[in-house]
């Protein structure tokens, strides 16, 4: 089996703050910090570091030729990236003092995956093969059809919403792990149960995993529920608290862990991540997660 992550490549420019910024409102910032980002690199690498084998897809611009070096530091394959004419993806963070974050997006040359570069890369891949995708790049419903002609099974993060994504070919989704905010874009629904129950109605095979944030996650299919309280934590910074959950819990079922267990070994390694400043970078490694967990 082979896992592909088909997604975004960013430079995040952050900002550190006493408070996000207000409509109509200038402030200024305590730091300003290049970072590697987005959620498909951040995603990723999480997996990477969990212990999974990665292959990436996706594009930069000239500028942003040391986002796969930084991959591939991690032993994530970076041969199916492209550089493209175009500037790299950026996304502007603003993080306050009680690591929140706000995020801006310029999709960049993520914007320039086509239908063609899907199947130049889906060639390498087969039956039985799992993608995780999330919603930064274009070609987005030609890839999830594509993925689903040859018989992956598709992760999705449907991050951030919008409205194309919607209307996308959602019911080849068999796995959706998603937020409050993004639950409420896909259903209409705020409240936990009203998200699980909306999507299992629309996609009745599919498996949910909603993460709820301090009040930790949940894991719904047709069949059954579960759930798993957050770790407390003294957040420093929130970006890639989700990417690491999500690369963390796709890792562990992808080797037959138990739901249970996964839950908890990605809420651990999404508390690590939280207690750091950065994205990529503030994702823990499996011993970590380990020794945190037996601590
Ligand atoms: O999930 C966090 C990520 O979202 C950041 O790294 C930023 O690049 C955006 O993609």
């Amino acid at each position: 089996m082979k896992l592909l992550v088909f997604g975004s490549l960013n430079i995040d420019d952050v900002y550190l703050v006493d408070h996000l910024v207000k409509e109509g409102e200038t402030i200024d910032s305590r730091s300003y910090t290049r970072c590697e980002g987005g959620k498909g690199l951040n995603q990723a690498i999480a997996l990477a570091k969990a212990g999974a084998e990665v292959y990436f897809a996706g594009a930069v611009g000239e500028d942003g030729a040391f986002l796969p070096a930084f991959l591939s530091s991690f032993g994530v394959r970076t041969e199916y990236i492209k550089t493209v004419d175009e500037p790299t993806g950026r996304a502007i963070i603003q993080v306050d003092d009680a690591g929140r974050n706000s995020i801006i997006l310029y999709g960049g040359a993520n914007r320039r995956i086509s239908p063609e570069t899907v199947d130049d890369v889906l060639c390498g891949f087969g039956e039985g093969d799992c993608i995780l995708l999330q919603n930064e790049i274009s070609s987005l419903d030609y890839l999830i059809c594509a993925a689903h002609e040859k018989g992956m099974t598709i992760f999705l993060n449907p991050s951030p919403i919008t409205e194309g994504l919607k209307r996308g070919p959602l019911g080849f989704v068999d796995w959706f792990i998603l937020n409050e905010v993004e639950g409420y874009g896909l259903t209409g629904h705020t409240d936990e149960d009203g998200i699980i129950m909306e999507l299992l109605r629309n996609y009745p095979s599919c498996r949910v995993l909603l993460t709820l944030g301090e009040k930790g996650s949940v894991y719904a299919d047709a069949a059954r529920r579960a759930r798993r309280s957050a770790f407390p934590v003294d957040a420093s910074d929130t970006t890639a608290a989700g990417d690491t959950f999500t690369g963390y819990f796709v890792n562990a079922i992808l080797n037959s862990e138990e739901v249970d267990r996964a839950l908890l070994i990605a809420a651990q390694a999404a508390a690590i991540a939280v207690s750091r400043f950065g994205a990529g970078r503030s994702i823990p490694y499996a011993d970590e997660v380990e020794r945190a967990l037996t601590a």
